[in-house]
């Protein structure tokens, strides 16, 4: 049947099927808590058709882990959009191949919700003008609870994300050529509310002020002055707060930036985001601790697409 042919809301869809693609992403980059994000060359994807009754295909991270019922958090953030759009989500065929890993800080929750939300709105006639990526940033920085992660999910690159006036924005800044990541992986995952639940209500103000020209400093080391990147990761706020939550990740980190690599925690960790030129990704990549993963990556500079 397709979509013409449908009684109800479904008849006025613009397709029965699409398939979305929404990259890694790489949150905080040390001083830049709950603001800073960077895109991350590997992606997840989610194909949507509309179908007489809800049905959801997990297939890689998250296969028979999570729940395969309307609090699926792709579901929900269709939902949510549909709502948004003045509309019931329709019953939907949904297949998701996960290759973020969950519970990594690598932006798995995100990229779900970020790929929920571009679904969604391209399946609604004028949902991409009605919902354009400035209500869509905002809508899902809602549903994540902060927006480091799902701007860049969403546009790619490296993203500034602030709670504005008018919601969750962001703005996208160019990334010097110069710079690589390898992200180093562990076997366990720490939940983010777990990470999260572990920082202190108030810091000193020397701390926040440290935090504040390092955050700055590494908007201009990023865009083009990669050689800032040593001092400019440095943080206060939140990476020494979460060892006991993921110490051989804190470890790695420091053993890293006694070496003179620019490593931070990844998001909320426990994976380890370092910051490499051409000439040092092997000898980070040979740094993983054994049971660790490490993958060299590209930055992302699409963001979620339609495929
Ligand atoms: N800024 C967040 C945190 C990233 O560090 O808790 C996780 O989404």
């Amino acid at each position: 049947m397709t979509a013409a042919e449908r009684p109800g809301p479904v008849d006025q869809l613009v397709t029965d099927t699409v398939e979305v693609s929404v990259p890694a992403s790489s949150a905080n980059l040390g001083p830049g808590f709950d603001s800073l994000g960077l895109a991350l060359a590997f992606r997840d994807t989610i194909r949507v058709e509309v179908a007489d009754r809800l049905e959801i295909t997990v297939e890689g991270s998250g296969a028979g882990e999570v729940a395969l019922d309307e609090s699926h958090l792709v579901h929900r953030a269709m939902a949510a959009t549909f709502a948004q759009l003045g509309r019931a989500v329709p019953p939907v065929r949904l297949t998701c191949r996960n290759r973020i890993p969950h519970g990594r800080g690598l932006g798995s929750s995100s990229a779900a919700i970020v790929g929920g939300i571009v679904a969604a709105r391209a399946l609604v006639p004028g949902g991409s003008l009605v919902l354009d990526d400035r209500a869509a940033l905002d809508l899902a920085g809602r549903l994540e609870g902060h927006a480091d992660n799902v701007a860049p999910a969403l546009l790619g690159g490296f993203t500034i994300a602030y709670d504005g006036p008018e919601g969750y924005a962001a703005t996208r800044l160019a990334v010097d050529p110069r710079v690589r990541v390898v992200v180093l992986i562990p076997a366990e995952a720490v939940k983010t509310t777990t990470a999260r639940a572990l920082l202190p209500d108030e810091v000193p103000h020397v701390d926040a002020a440290t935090n504040a020209a390092r955050a700055a400093l590494l908007v201009a080391a990023l865009t083009g002055q990669p050689e800032l990147l040593m001092a400019a990761t440095e943080d206060r706020l939140h990476q020494e707060y979460r060892r006991s939550a993921m110490p051989g990740t804190c470890d790695l980190v420091a053993r890293l930036r006694a070496d003179q690599v620019p490593a931070v925690i990844s998001g909320a960790g426990p994976s380890v985001l370092a910051f490499v030129d051409e000439s040092d990704t092997a000898r980070v990549l040979a740094a993983a601790p054994e049971g660790w993963q490490a993958r060299a990556l590209h930055i992302d500079l699409d963001g979620a697409r339609i495929c």
